[in-house]
Order: C-alpha cells, then structure tokens, then sequence
C-alpha cells in the first residue's frame, strides 16, 4: 500500500488496497494513520456493494444511524444517501443539495462525527466535485490576539437543510430539534492539535446576537477555505473518499446538471461528545 498526496492542503490517494479484501490489523493501522496525518483519504476503484461500504466504515467506529430517518432506506440505517436521482412517485430528490454551504458533519449533535466515507455511485458528465479544507491550518494561520478571543466562543449549530422540501414527518422531526452550541476551537482527541470548528451553517456565537457575530463569521469562514488550504475533488465512479470532520469542513459545489444523476451514499462514524444543547436567552 503507497500513499499520494492529493493537495499541499490535505488528502492523500491510497493505492494498493482492495477494502473487498480482507484487512490485516497492521494494514488497517497503517490507514488510520494516513487518516490522521492527511485528514481525507482517496479510495479509488472500489467496486463495493452497500454491506462492504458499511462494514469496511465500521472499522473505524460506531456508525450513526441517520435517527432511522424517514429519508433513508430501512434497510440501510447506516446510509446517508445523497442523491439528484427524482423519487419513485417522480418527485425530485429531498438530499440533491445536501452538502451546499461549508460544514462538518453531525455538528448540530452533540457527538459530532468522526469520520464520513463517501462513495461514488453514479456522477455527472463534468462537475459535482466536493471541497475539503483544513481545519488546523485555518486555524493555525490565526493571529494570537484571534486565537484568545476565539478560545471562550462557542458557534451555534443548527440542522437545518437550507434548500431542501422536507417531507413533512422530517420536517416534524427536525423542528423538535435544539441548536447545539460547539466551541469555536476544538482539540482533535487523537492528534491533539488545535483546530477551528465552523462552518456556514453558524449564524451566531452563543452570547452575541446575530449583528455582532456576523462579521466574526464572515472573517473566519472566508480565512478557513482560502485556496492553500483547501483540496478539489474530481469524483470518478466507484472513488470512496473518507474524511476527518474533526480537523476539516466540506462542501458539495453543486457545479453540474442537475438534470443528470449524481448519486452518493455516505456512512458517518460517531465522533466524541462535544457542544451543549443552546437555549436561545
Ligand atoms: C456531504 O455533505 O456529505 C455531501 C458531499 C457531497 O455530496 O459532495
């Protein structure tokens, strides 16, 4: 097994591994740790069916289950499936903008996510690419004086699907929800190392009113994702990529025909608990 690097930023091409095949311990270690020093992990020509896609990510840790959604097939608990293909009944696809402001997964929760692997089943002629940043270097790239006054803040995450016409169980659902509040910088529990934790999806800091933090979010989510820290990626059917929530944000650039398929089915691995549930004063 060799690794490539994909971007100055982040990310790293596995070559010679086969995830349908067995995984020896050593093996798997050897990944985890490419995991940690790269952040995003580039599997290509993974010709998996939804059972290995799902047990190879259970390696790494306790899936999420989407809440058993509605959205999700039965069957699949542990999938989250992003998907421009229109519904049975004709209807266009609830998740076809899934992804399109810059966030990092289950943030609104208070286990955020650890991990996601994406994989590729179907893509479009050209475009429907995915950017990753990283969190570290957004972060490490502060001054001190921004780096104390961000050490008490903490952002306001909602769950809200901006885009999306929720069937209305979902939409039921989600309105039960609380904002989470996370801490603006987070410690990585495996690397130790200090990152920022953001997003487009924070309106607001816990404690300041929507104005006030505004142009605080403004500054730091357009600082997070300047070009040199940031990778583009180019999917081909059949790529899994794999990524570290904890230390990176994403983002589904939307950049195709959204009359032509695009279809992706994630897996979330359950991250540590982080946050507390915000009560608006
Ligand atoms: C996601 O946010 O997990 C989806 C990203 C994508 O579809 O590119």
């Amino acid at each position: 097994m060799e690794f490539r690097k994909l971007s100055h930023a982040l990310g790293a091409e596995v070559l010679g591994l086969d995830i349908c095949k067995p995984i020896s311990d050593s093996v798997f270690e050897e990944v985890q740790r490419a995991f940690l020093r790269y952040s995003v992990l580039l599997f290509r020509e993974q010709h998996v069916t939804r059972e290995q896609h799902i047990a190879f990510s259970r390696r790494f840790g306790e899936l999420d289950d989407n809440d058993r959604s509605p959205d999700t097939d039965p069957q699949y608990p542990e999938l989250t499936i992003v998907t421009t293909r229109p519904k049975p009944d004709g209807k266009p696809s609830e998740s076809r903008y899934t992804g399109r402001l810059w966030h990092s997964d289950l943030c609104h929760s208070l286990t955020p996510a650890m991990g996601s692997l994406l994989r590729c089943l179907e893509r479009p002629d050209v475009g429907g690419d995915t950017m990753f940043a990283n969190m570290y270097m957004a972060y490490d790239t502060l001054s001190d004086g921004m780096k104390k006054l961000l050490e008490g803040l903490h952002g306001i995450h909602t769950r809200s699907r901006k885009f999306d016409t929720l069937s209305a169980e979902r939409a039921a659902f989600l309105a039960r929800q609380r904002p989470v509040a996370q801490p603006a910088v987070r410690v990585h529990p495996e690397t130790g190392r200090k990152t920022l934790y953001l997003g487009e999806k924070v309106k607001q800091f816990a404690g300041l009113t929507p104005e006030e933090s505004a142009p605080l979010l403004s500054f730091l989510n357009k600082h997070a994702v300047k070009p040199e820290f940031v990778y583009r990626h180019q999917w081909r059917k059949h790529d899994i990529v794999m990524w570290d929530n904890r230390c990176t944000m994403h983002l589904a650039l939307g950049d195709f025909d959204m009359n032509q398929i695009r279809h992706m089915e994630r897996t979330t691995i359950k991250g540590t608990p982080s946050g507390y549930l915000y009560e608006a004063a």
